[in-house]
């Protein structure tokens, strides 16, 4: 039986995140789909507040959590995209190159959608909380590129899952480690990001602290928005 090795990958406050960004993404659509629109406005600041708290975690959660740790050059990304295609490929303990790519790029997507709905109106029954702010030409044009976006974020999505499920035929099962924060390698497979997503240290203390200040950041925009 070939030898296996278990690594600590995403923590937690990761994955409790990434599945909330799951549901709420589909509850979004389904209130609009609902014309709950209250409903909506209010998940919407709630999406972007979990965004926040996931780009400031970015710079000070856990190892495998940091942009520092996933983000590669273009040259990294391109040779890793080349191995892949060609059936070679090291495995990574983090994100792989073109997965760390994904993350900012779903991350801005949300933010952007989030902050589009802000100033977003139908004209007849509901104005975002930031709608007073701008004009009423601004704010329709925000508005349709709000509802066009949707469908742009539904594309990376759609990207994220498939890369998901191509990394599952080439044998490497991700979602796994996104519910448990585990992943698996046996003994021979090579893994190329080892020294990368090393644990920065710190105390348990530390991480909680951290955890605390974050969540203080996440939350403000949410007491603004509701005190406006
Ligand atoms: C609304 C839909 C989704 C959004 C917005 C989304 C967003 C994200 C983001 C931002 C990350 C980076 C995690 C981090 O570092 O914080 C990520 C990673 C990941 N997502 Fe999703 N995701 C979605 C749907 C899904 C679904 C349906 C699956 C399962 C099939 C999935 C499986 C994963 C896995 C396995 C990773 C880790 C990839 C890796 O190991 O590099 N995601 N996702």
């Amino acid at each position: 039986m070939t030898e296996q090795q278990t690594y600590r990958v995403w923590d937690w406050p990761v994955r409790v995140l990434h599945w909330a960004f799951v549901v709420l993404i589909g509850l979004l659509w389904w209130t609009y789909d609902q014309g709950d629109m209250d409903q909506h406005v209010l998940l919407g600041q709630l999406l972007l507040c979990l965004v926040i708290f996931r780009l400031f975690w970015g710079f000070w959660g856990s190892a495998s959590a940091r942009f520092s740790r996933f983000i590669y050059s273009p040259r990294v990304i391109f040779n890793y995209a080349k191995r892949q295609l060609s059936g070679k490929g090291e495995h990574y303990i983090g994100h792989n190159p073109l997965g760390g790519l994904m993350v900012p790029v779903l991350l801005l997507a949300m933010l952007g959608q989030a902050v589009l709905g802000l100033f977003s109106t139908d004209d007849i029954f509901i104005e975002g909380p930031l709608y007073s702010l701008i004009n009423r030409d601004l704010a329709s044009e925000l508005t349709s590129i709000h509802r066009q976006g949707f469908y742009w974020l539904l594309g990376l999505i759609g990207l994220h899952v498939l890369a998901i499920i191509w990394h599952r035929f080439k044998g490497e099962s991700l979602v796994p480690a996104m519910i448990t924060g585990r992943k698996r390698f046996s003994a021979d497979q090579k893994i190329a990001d080892e020294a990368r997503v090393k644990s920065p240290g710190g105390s348990i203390v530390s991480f909680y602290l951290r955890f605390l200040i974050t969540l203080c950041l996440a939350a403000s925009p949410w007491i603004i928005l509701n005190q406006l």
